[in-house]
């Protein structure tokens, strides 16, 4: 077996972000809408920057209308997980795509995502669950109607809280009142910080916000006090090392910290981010950390093991998720 086989449980993955560009063509055709602009001549998406790579984002998301779209988007999403020996993964879900932030048509939204993926797991075997995600450029009134939705939909498969989008717009603490809603709903917490904004967004998050994961948090490499304190402090890194160099954090994986992080003790878990735009999977990141950093399948299974632990999932969940990493 190589390592790319080996069962993988992924923490970080945007919903719209996995979207096959396939599907968003065929969606575009059947709405009329025209979205020649987002792809290259090969079909990939295409994008300059990170502010562009949003708005390209945002553009192909426009043509998933209802819940049956996402439904589908959810089929096709993890059918690409399964390829890739994916046995469990978190999705970030974004009530403003699912509804505009109105809790009604969310739960038709999710009611159309999680039939999709029970069919899914009954297929494959492949166990997902859902944080909801505002948007940190829509700003901090939208993220208390996705607080809202989330709060209402709390439960064993909304487990989770969080924010992405423009790190570069306001501050973590900006989106207090919305991460505490989400806490009292008993829900488990994780932002963006340290991808674009430097190792202050990591500090902000975790002072701030009391989030137990980061997204990213890469950046923290920057700040020796910030490394020890996120070791100290047990808290997860979700590093999606392929994005980062496609984004230009970093020129190549051998240059990315995720090695420097983990050796200093930090918790370091593996993900694709937005697979179809960055050209990955998780097995292509599989690959390329083996070549970068000579990672054998030992370091992969301790990588699985502490994101089984940084799961949002309940405990039932999470001990089936570790006795199939066990038993390969
Ligand atoms: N939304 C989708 N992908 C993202 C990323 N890499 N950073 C922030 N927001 C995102
Ligand atoms: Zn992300």
């Amino acid at each position: 077996m190589t390592v790319a086989d080996l069962p993988k449980v992924e923490l970080h993955l945007h919903h719209e972000g996995a979207a096959p560009p396939d599907l968003i063509r065929q969606l575009a055709f059947e709405k009329k809408v025209d979205l020649a602009g987002i792809f290259r001549p090969d079909g990939s998406y295409g994008f300059r920057d990170f502010v562009h790579f949003l708005s390209v984002y945002e553009a192909a998301t426009s043509v998933l209308k209802t819940p049956e779209d996402y439904g589908r988007l959810t089929t096709a999403v993890l059918e690409q997980s399964a390829a890739n020996n994916v046995i469990y993964c978190e999705t970030f879900l974004s009530p403003d795509f699912c509804g505009g932030g109105d809790v009604s048509a969310w739960r038709e939204y999710l009611h159309a995502i999680r039939e999709a993926a029970e069919a899914a797991e009954a297929r494959y075997g492949i166990i997902l669950r859902g944080i909801v995600t505002c948007v940190r450029h829509f700003g901090p009134e939208a993220a208390k109607s996705s607080a809202l939705c989330a709060a209402e939909t709390a439960g064993d498969w909304i487990t989770g809280f969080g924010m992405g989008g423009d790190e570069g717009k306001g501050h973590q603490g900006d989106f207090a009142y919305a991460f505490d809603m989400a806490r009292e709903a008993g829900l488990k917490l994780t932002t963006h910080a340290g991808e674009f904004g430097g190792p202050d967004s990591v500090r902000e998050a975790i002072n701030d916000l009391n989030v137990v994961r980061i997204g990213h948090g890469v950046r923290a490499i920057e700040d020796a006090a910030l490394v020890r304190e996120l070791a100290d402090r047990q808290i997860t890194l979700e590093v999606c090392p392929g994005s980062n160099v496609v984004l230009g954090l970093y020129p190549n994986i051998a240059a990315h910290p995720i090695q420097t992080l983990r050796d200093a003790g930090v918790k370091v878990t593996v993900s694709t981010d937005d697979p179809p735009f960055f050209g990955t999977n998780m097995r292509r990141e599989y690959e390329m950390l083996e070549a970068a950093f000579g990672w054998q399948a030992d370091d992969f299974t301790q990588l699985n093991t502490t994101a089984a632990h940084a799961a949002f999932c309940d405990e039932d969940t999470r001990a089936r998720v570790l006795k199939t990493l066990e038993s390969t």
